[in-house]
């Protein structure tokens, strides 16, 4: 079998999903999971892009080993040097530089001659190899760029030192068997391409990504650049769980393996969701709910008899439990911390203290808690430390009634309270929360979703709310679907303080 390097970008092309703005403990957080996913490559960020960009990449640097952790950088000195100085505590850095190679971007967006192009990324590469020993360069827009242009190039930065080239479909113009020939052609016309590993990286404007990734492997590619869920700028990215569980189920086609621990991908893909706001379609080819459910009763039929008449991969394979293990309020500390443990959580004491303390509280709400509701629960834990928190909440609503909300928020450790009337009990309570903040946030996008089955299943709700124009999204779970809309709102806001998108309500003493 022919070994695939997997190489994860969500934490760099996925956090550039509109509205996604992840914190370093978010971003240690999918690090380490995806680590724990048998992922090559992680791509932390674009060091120069901003300072939480660099501080996160240098943490997941110095604390993430196994992985290669890789760092963003335009093909000039100053990214490249910012890019190291981020990366060069990891175990294994890469530099990944890169300049856009097409006629539409040279002219358009660089104004520089394919001369001009050249001679940077020959320059960028010896920069990036004189600090670090492992290099990858990336030809941006190379899908639509001249073939021959691009042999050339690439000839010259393996020459400087690229251990990798990518050739990127940057904006999911590709189709399969076309892209396939591309890929084919530039490893047969470059004359040192056997020193570098070769690279694709699919963008899915066309719903192409996969299609053209596995084209590309067909053709000899070596490393696929993808993320988790499929996120990523505009239509998102080739997802990975997508990608590995083709190369897995079909072996004997593609005759590929990857180091992929299949049975970590649904946790990695819940963890991608509920911290980036996104939720993942019903629908979804391997980690949506559908995936795995056969509604018609012929199948049904089929699936009971032998599973394999209409299911191709064993939902157990990727990490889906098909027996529901559930906890309940009889539940003691011992099998909490143990069920914990089965989910990848390994808690030190007071952060067992705080988790326990919580799953009490839900067990006394909702009488079965299952998988679904402990990944939420640990996705509470990282709002405990948050600068505002929800006291209190008490809605009044009714088919004869004004809608009111009275609500108390604890911002900078002081209990701030405010009631209002609204449309509906939630249009209520995030008015009273706007009134509290003055952070004049604009709902634009408002989704709720049930996270287990069940009469007392959980809601999940993902806001995305507009401060100062910039999108900014929040997650909150309860087993009341007004105080997880609350949440989710809160949330948010505390996203918006953080990435500094508005600034804190001073303590009222200080008000004028
Ligand atoms: O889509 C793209 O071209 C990229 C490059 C920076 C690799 O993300
Ligand atoms: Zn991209």
């Amino acid at each position: 079998m022919k070994r695939i390097y997997i190489f994860d970008t969500t934490l760099r092309d996925g956090e550039q999903s509109p509205g996604v703005a992840l914190n370093m403990g978010e971003k240690l957080q999918i690090a380490r999971q995806l680590a724990r996913l048998g992922a090559d490559v992680i791509e932390a960020g674009f060091p120069i892009a901003s300072e939480g960009d660099f501080q996160a990449v240098r943490e997941i640097a110095r604390q993430v080993k196994g992985p290669v952790i890789a760092g963003l950088a335009r093909a000039n000195k100053a990214d490249i040097d910012r890019a190291w100085e981020a990366l060069q505590e990891a175990e294994k850095p890469r530099i990944h530089t890169f300049i856009a190679t097409s006629a539409i971007h040279m002219q358009h967006k660089l104004r520089m001659s394919s001369e001009e192009v050249l001679a940077a990324a020959e320059e960028a590469v010896r920069h990036a190899k004189s600090l670090c020993a492992d290099v990858e360069f990336s030809a941006e827009d190379a899908s639509r760029s001249d073939v021959d242009f691009l042999c050339r190039l690439f000839e010259k930065v393996i020459e400087a030192g690229a251990n990798v080239i990518n050739i990127p479909d940057t904006v999911g113009y590709a189709a399969p068997e076309e892209f396939g020939t591309f890929v084919s052609e530039i490893i047969a016309n470059t004359p040192n391409i056997d020193q570098a590993v070769v690279s694709v990286h699919c963008h899915n404007d066309l719903g192409l990504a996969i299609a053209n990734s596995l084209a590309a492997i067909k053709a000899g590619a070596q490393q696929i650049e993808c993320t988790i869920n499929g996120i990523g700028e505009r239509a998102g990215n080739a997802a990975l769980e997508e990608l590995v569980m083709a190369l897995y189920t079909r072996g004997d086609f593609y005759g590929t393996s990857t180091s992929i621990v299949t049975k970590e991908i649904y946790r990695t893909s819940t963890l991608v969701s509920r911290l980036t706001g996104m939720f993942v379609q019903a629908n979804k080819a391997v980690v949506g709910k559908n995936a795995f459910t056969h509604e018609s009763g012929i199948h049904q039929d089929g699936v009971l008899k032998e599973r394999t008449t209409y299911e191709i991969m064993n939902p157990k394979l990727i990490g889906i439990e098909t027996e529901a293990i559930v906890l309940g309020k009889h539940s003691g500390r011992h099998a909490f911390k143990q069920r914990m443990a089965e989910l990848g959580y390994s808690l030190e004491e007071r952060e067992l203290d705080s988790a326990f303390f919580r799953f009490k509280a839900l067990a006394d709400r909702k009488k079965e808690i299952t998988t679904a509701d402990l990944l939420a629960l640990m996705g509470e834990e990282r709002e405990a430390n948050a600068v505002s928190q929800l006291e209190y909440l008490q809605v009044s609503s009714g088919t004869r009634t004004v809608p009111t909300a009275t609500l108390g928020l604890t911002i900078n450790q002081e209990l701030l309270e405010e009631a209002a009337c609204g449309d509906g009990p939630v249009d209520a309570a995030f008015k009273a929360i706007e009134k509290i903040t003055g952070a004049g946030g604009v709902l634009t996008n408002y989704q709720l979703e049930a996270i287990s089955g069940g009469m007392d299943a959980q809601g999940a709700v993902i806001v995305t709310v507009e401060f100062n124009k910039k999108a900014i999204t929040g997650y909150g779970v309860s087993p009341d679907i007004i105080e997880a809309s609350v949440k989710a709102y809160i949330n948010a806001y505390n996203r918006a303080l953080e990435t500094g998108a508005v600034t804190k309500p001073l303590p009222k003493a200080q008000e004028a």
